[in-house]
């Protein structure tokens, strides 16, 4: 089937089977550039790409799934300028995501940087920020190299960075 939709800001039409997995999609159209895993048990989690800005495994997304969406790998988010608001954040708390799920989990703290503060606009800034629910989507990833301590820090401070953005912005 063909399939239009983007994939790191380039719109792209595929030809794929409509059951396909993204993850071996993005692995194919890239010529092996963008790395993803493929544990084949929907289990390892470092398989994660931005689908219209929420966090998904990607092996576990039909390509029927993709037409008109967009994605995006840690390979072209890396190269956005939101990226700098993680590095910032990483090297404030002294903590980041090992090798093994550091893109993955990178993924997932955008997500919720894009939610949470969309939200935000819309309701009390001072309401409670759900740490739970942090907690809870970064298991997404199921390596334990962070603890919850350090994931809530990790998003408290990015998210000073981005709410800056969207200050200088408005
Ligand atoms: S490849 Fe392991 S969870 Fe997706």
């Amino acid at each position: 089937m063909k399939i239009k939709c983007s994939i790191d800001n380039k719109s792209q039409l595929l030809d794929v089977n409509s059951n396909k997995p993204l993850n071996l999609i993005l692995i194919e159209e890239s010529g092996g550039t963008i790395k993803l895993s493929s544990c084949n048990s929907h289990l390892c989690g470092n398989c994660i790409v931005l689908l219209n800005d929420e966090a998904v495994l990607s092996c576990l997304i039909p390509a029927f799934q993709l037409k008109g969406a967009r994605i995006v790998t840690f390979e072209g988010y890396q190269k956005s300028r939101f990226f700098h608001d993680l590095e910032r954040a990483y090297a404030d708390t002294g903590s980041q995501p090992c090798p093994h799920c550091f893109n993955s989990k990178t993924l997932i703290f955008e997500s919720l940087l894009q939610r949470i503060i969309k939200e935000e606009g819309t309701t009390s800034r001072d309401e409670e920020i759900d740490e739970y629910a942090i907690v809870k989507e970064l298991s997404l990833n199921t390596c334990p190299c962070l603890d919850a301590q350090e994931v809530i820090a990790i998003y408290n401070a990015a998210a000073v960075y981005r709410r800056r953005r969207r200050v200088r912005r408005s």
